[in-house]
């Protein structure tokens, strides 16, 4: 069992209201600190994004001030919802245990720095320990990690050939590749997701992560990406770099650079009945998981429930269909937010179409539509997760039977507060 020694605990637990409550504060200058002695670590590593919008900063001082406070409250069980999703997030971009010192003392300056006097030498090695206590646990998991798939941090990316680029909607592109050298391709479980690290025109290498939507089949691997977009529409945000670069540069014969594939939200297939809940973008790794299944002759009760804005911004949707009519268990509901087409005359081979948004009571009977015993799999944006996990919660879900995908830093951590 990790633990604080006997010096510390009592030093962190007296400090853990004055960290929490300037925990967000901490987390900014940490970065800016570091990224201003280290500024490579922009170039390949750090998402510039999701520094820009403050969401990484966010969920790192989420997840330091949670795990402290598990580690003094609670140190038999900590969060491994929480330390999984970081594990798999670094180990997607190669990360290696030396580069944990220069967070430290980064990390470490910004404590000292934001809370001033506060920080005796005492105190700062107390949230040194914490520090360490967590590194240790993540570089654990990390090299567990690397060792399934057979990899080295150095080895995680590798270049891959484009050989098909599909459009699915307006907005959302298909990239099939084939793999350019003779190294094995490493098998996905369903749900995972690839790093895609590109080179932008200032020369700055960025990473983002894309979910696998199609079976292996020891050659290709196939993703789908939603160009994110800017403008007034979008609060005077910029468009999305890489997704930008994506749709309107790479095509076919060109090369990608693409990680191993990693990922801690997985299908369960230990044959319960499975529930997708998913909403726009959010239906990449259902979409991989169901193509999984048919691979695997798969006979398991299949519940697909996806809401979108309308019909025609349904990505992916004749894979999807084509899918769940090939399961010989399975099911499809439908809603789209501006509403379907008179008569049913969508054409949609789907088991219920519906107005709106996703609302689980919709499904008549309900019973027949969310199973008993069910695992339910979530993805599409944080909202949305929130109203579906609540909804089935209501019904008597159990936490642990539901889990989620969320396509950023993780800032609601529902997972590691249930646990
Ligand atoms: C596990 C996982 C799986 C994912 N799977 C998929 C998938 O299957 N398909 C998919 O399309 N996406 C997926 N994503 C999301 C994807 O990784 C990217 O986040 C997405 O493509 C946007 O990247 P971008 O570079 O285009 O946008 P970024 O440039 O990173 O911008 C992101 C947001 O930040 C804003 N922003 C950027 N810079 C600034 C600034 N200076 N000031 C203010 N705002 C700013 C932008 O306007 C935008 O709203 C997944 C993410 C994760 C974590
Ligand atoms: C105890 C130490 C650390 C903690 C607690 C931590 C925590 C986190 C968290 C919470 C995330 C977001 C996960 C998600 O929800 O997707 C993350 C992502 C990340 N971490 Fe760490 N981390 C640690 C060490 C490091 C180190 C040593 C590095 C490298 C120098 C690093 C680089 C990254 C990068 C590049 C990302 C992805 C960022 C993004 O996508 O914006 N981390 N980490």
């Amino acid at each position: 069992m990790l633990t604080l020694s006997k010096e510390s605990r009592p030093i962190v637990e007296a400090t853990l209201p004055v960290v929490g409550e300037h925990i967000g504060a901490i987390a900014e200058r940490f970065y800016q600190h570091m990224f201003g002695e280290h500024p490579e670590l922009l170039d390949g590593l750090f998402n510039r994004g999701n520094q820009a919008e403050g969401t990484q900063q966010q969920a790192l001082a989420g997840s330091v001030a949670l795990f402290a406070s598990a580690l003094v409250h609670h140190p038999e069980a900590l969060p491994h919802h929480l330390l999984s999703r970081i594990a798999h997030k670094h180990a997607s971009l190669g990360l290696r245990p030396d580069q944990y010192q220069v967070v430290h003392d980064n990390l470490l300056w910004a404590v000292a720095d934001v809370l001033g006097d506060a920080v005796t030498p005492e105190v700062a090695a107390a949230w040194s320990e914490v520090y360490w206590v967590m590194a240790f646990a993540l570089t654990q998991l990390e090299r567990g990690l690397y060792s399934a798939r057979g990899v080295r941090p150095e080895i995680v990316y590798r270049d891959w050939e484009v050989t098909d680029k599909v459009r699915e909607t307006d907005d959302v592109v298909t990239f099939r590749v084939r793999r350019a050298d003779d190294r094995p391709v490493r098998t996905s479980l369903p749900g995972q997701y690839v790093s895609v690290l590109v080179t932008m025109p200032d020369g700055t290498r960025q990473p983002r992560q894309y979910s696998l939507t199609r079976a292996d089949d020891g050659e290709h691997r196939q993703f789908a990406v939603k160009r994110v977009r800017g403008g007034e529409e979008h609060g005077g945000r910029p468009d999305g770099e890489v997704s930008t670069l994506l749709h309107d540069t790479v095509g076919v014969g060109d090369t990608l650079t693409m990680s191993v594939p990693f990922g801690d939200v997985v299908l369960d297939d230990s044959g319960r009945p499975l529930v997708f809940c998913s909403a726009g973008i959010g239906i990449t790794p259902m979409a991989g998981m169901l193509s999984h299944l048919v691979a695997a002759g798969s006979h398991f009760d299949v519940r697909v429930l996806h809401a979108d804005r309308s019909e025609a911004t349904f990505a992916l949707r004749d894979q999807v269909l084509a899918d769940v009519a090939a399961l010989p268990h399975a099911q499809v509901h439908l809603w789209f937010e501006e509403g379907v087409a008179e008569d049913g005359a969508s054409g949609l081979d789907a088991d219920g179409v519906h107005a709106g948004l996703m609302d689980l009571s919709d499904l008549d009977p309900p019973a027949t539509a969310l199973p008993a015993g069910a695992a339910y799999h979530l993805c599409g944006p944080l909202p949305f997760l929130r109203m579906v996990r609540a909804a089935l919660l209501d019904r008597g879900v159990p936490p642990g039977d539901i889990q989620y995908e969320v396509f950023g830093p993780d800032l609601w951590q529902a997972d590691a507060q249930a646990e």
